[in-house]
């Protein structure tokens, strides 16, 4: 037997078994803890519980490490395109250029959607969340795109990931132009990933869009950064959902749903909507900071903390750098960018802040560089998503593939009444 821990419960020893992985870190298997001793561990949030092991994303919230396969977000954000990261996390190596090639191509053969698809959008009420539709339309994709007869469960999968890769940025973008009452753009062959998104979302038959090679690659490293977290709430949730064993599309469109969450991918729209608050008050940001230190108060600070990273989020910088760049070359000034730099500033020396280990997330300029981009408010979530379906699939593909995987099915600790008769309804008190 490997490391073991000892446990010692109502005076009977235990042992149980002490899994390290690839970085050190250490995890005790209690996967036989209530047959031994018929206790089981109570973790809200699951802060100090590993749910799978994983071979994907690597995380360091004391260093600030984020890796994807072994391979630090800062290179890919600097050398790598979205759709080579997207390769690297779904198939787990680079791809040759042959491979990449191929990869392109039939992301782009890919890239329409059903016809019928445009009449769903039109039956959402005018004020519809973008993420509500999202989901729903990834859903009612199954139904669009059913299993196809005569291939082999690997060539499936292969088909239907390529298939969500690629029409996930259709949807959006045709969201968009519908709900703004514009003729729908369609993806065209002759362009890469990020130049047919930002074409499909703002180019218009009267004035043709401009693609600026500066804002693609920003496009590319916003979602490059987004593309895997490990076992965050709506990866969490694709794998929950995904234990079921329902189709991928069913699995995607719930983690969509709970990235939709404003303490989870919906903070990058609540940080604009703070910073345009802290704005239109005049921008002083001590009665904000003041609080988001107030116990009493729900407000918490956009854009500010995270359950890993104690000290920083290394995509918070690499995204500011991406900001200071973009709005350079739009040569914009956005106010809200001062009243963000003043915030970190104030509140990196606050004491409340430090002790409390909280730094700007990702999401805390990532609105600034999708503002500047041009994209609204409301869309900035399903931009998120759409970074962060290729980390949802390969996390759910490792799922499917493990051969421990199981059924979620937590337990819990009951503590409602104790066995009470029923009562018939004419013999109860107090019924009025
Ligand atoms: N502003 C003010 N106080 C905060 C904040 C904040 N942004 N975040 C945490 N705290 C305080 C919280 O009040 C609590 O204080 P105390 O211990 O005195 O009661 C303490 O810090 C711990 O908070 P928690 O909610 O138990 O910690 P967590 O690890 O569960 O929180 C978080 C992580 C991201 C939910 C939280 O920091 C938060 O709500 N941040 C704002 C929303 C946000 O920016 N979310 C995006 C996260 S990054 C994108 C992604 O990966 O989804």
């Amino acid at each position: 037997m490997g490391e073991t821990v000892k446990l010692i419960i109502e005076g009977k020893t235990i042992e149980l078994p002490v899994l390290t992985g690839t970085e050190g870190e250490k995890a005790i298997d209690i996967s036989r803890l209530r047959e031994l001793t018929g206790y089981i561990t109570l973790d809200p949030g699951m802060a100090n519980s590993g749910s799978c092991t994983s071979s994907i994303t690597f995380m360091d919230g004391e260093k600030g490490i984020l890796r994807y396969r072994g391979i630090p977000v800062e290179e890919l954000a600097e050398q790598s395109t979205f759709v080579e990261t997207a390769y690297l996390l779904v198939k787990g190596r680079l791809p040759t250029k042959k491979q990449l090639n191929r990869f392109s191509i039939s992301l782009n053969d890919n890239s329409l959607v059903h016809e019928d698809m445009q009449f769903f959008y039109q039956n959402f009420p005018r004020a519809s969340h973008p993420m509500g539709i999202l989901s729903s339309m990834v859903n009612a994709l199954r139904s669009f795109y059913p299993e196809l007869e005569g291939l082999s469960q690997t060539e499936e999968i292969n088909m239907t990931v390529t298939r969500l890769l690629s029409k996930l940025r259709t949807l959006a973008a045709m969201s968009y132009k519908i709900s703004r009452g514009h003729k729908v753009i369609y993806p065209r062959p002759d362009m890469c990933y990020c130049s047919n998104f930002l074409n499909m979302m703002f180019d218009t038959p009267v004035r043709p869009y401009e693609i600026d090679d500066d804002l693609v690659q920003a496009l590319n490293v916003f979602w490059i950064l987004h593309g895997d977290h490990e076992q965050n709430c709506s990866t969490s949730t694709v794998r929950v959902v995904g234990s079921a064993r329902v189709n991928l599309y069913a699995a995607i469109s719930a983690g969509i749903a709970a990235l939709w969450g404003p303490l989870h991918g919906g903070a990058n729209q609540a940080v604009i909507t703070m910073l345009e608050e802290i704005h239109s008050s005049g921008s002083d940001v001590t009665p904000f900071l003041k609080r988001a230190r107030d116990k009493n108060d729900p407000f918490r600070l956009m854009g500010f903390g995270h359950r890993i990273y104690k000290t920083h989020d290394p995509r918070g910088k690499i995204i500011k750098s991406v900001c200071d760049r973009v709005l350079k070359k739009l040569r914009r000034h956005d106010p809200l960018l001062d009243i963000a730099q003043k915030l970190e500033e104030v509140a990196l020396k606050d004491p409340y802040f430090i002790d409390h280990h909280l730094y700007p997330n990702v999401d805390f300029y990532s609105g600034i560089v999708l503002r500047a981009l041009g994209i609204p408010t409301n869309m900035f979530t399903v931009m998120f998503a759409i970074g962060r379906l290729p980390g949802w699939v390969a996390q759910w593909k490792e799922s499917t593939e493990d051969v421990n995987w199981k059924l979620h099915r937590p337990r819990q600790i009951y503590t409602g009444p104790s066995e009470t008769a029923y009562v018939p309804i004419d013999k109860r008190k107090n019924t009025i």
